[in-house]
């Protein structure tokens, strides 16, 4: 009877601790450290939060690229900001994933915990991202059209292939 109860109870963790992760940016109080069975650490969470911020930021300078390209005339000054970001912000990515911010501990977070099981892939996924800003950048500075145009394609596929393997999928 006990060993029963218990096991519904240890199912409807593992439930509960995938709502979690499925939410974004939550504040996660409720949840707890799957390992210690303690609270979840406020400063990785915290770290987790901030990444997630970061993250939509690069989403939203991406949008820009992607909507001014699809403009009659594109306000190729707003480009050329949020391609440098971007860049910016790849040389970064890779700081951004301590182990301690692994949804394992119970950290609320969209960051699967392949990152830190696979973590050569991780790096390599982090330095095709690096690669693919730095030449959109140089694109968007140069002002070049076509070059702008594959140089988008390149950096929405290094997005893709970070997110297939190491986000939860939305
Ligand atoms: C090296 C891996 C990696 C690369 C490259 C990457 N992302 Fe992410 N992204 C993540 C992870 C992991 C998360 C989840 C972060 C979290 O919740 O802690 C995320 C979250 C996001 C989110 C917030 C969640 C959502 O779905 O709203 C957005 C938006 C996003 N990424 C956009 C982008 C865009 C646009 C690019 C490319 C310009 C990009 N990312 C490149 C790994 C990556």
């Amino acid at each position: 009877m006990s060993s029963t109860s218990s096991a519904i109870l240890k199912s409807l963790g593992a439930g509960a601790a995938l709502v979690l992760i499925a939410s974004c940016g939550g504040s996660g109080d409720s949840a707890s450290n799957e390992q210690t069975g303690g609270p979840v650490d406020a400063a990785a969470q915290e770290i987790a939060d901030t990444r997630h911020e970061a993250m939509e930021d690069i989403g939203g300078a991406f949008k820009t690229i992607r909507d001014q390209m699809n403009a009659g005339s594109p306000d190729m000054d707003a480009v050329r900001t949020a391609a440098a970001f971007i860049e910016e912000q790849s040389t970064q990515v890779g700081d951004w994933f301590p182990p301690e911010t692994s949804p394992v501990l119970g950290v609320d977070t969209e960051a699967l915990a392949t990152i830190w099981e696979q973590p050569e892939e991780f790096a390599s996924a982090v330095e095709r991202f690096e690669t693919a800003a730095a030449a959109l950048n140089t694109a968007a500075q140069s002002g070049d059209a076509d070059s702008l145009a594959s140089a988008v394609q390149g950096i929405g596929g290094a997005c893709k292939n970070c997110h297939d393997s190491f986000r939860v999928d939305d």
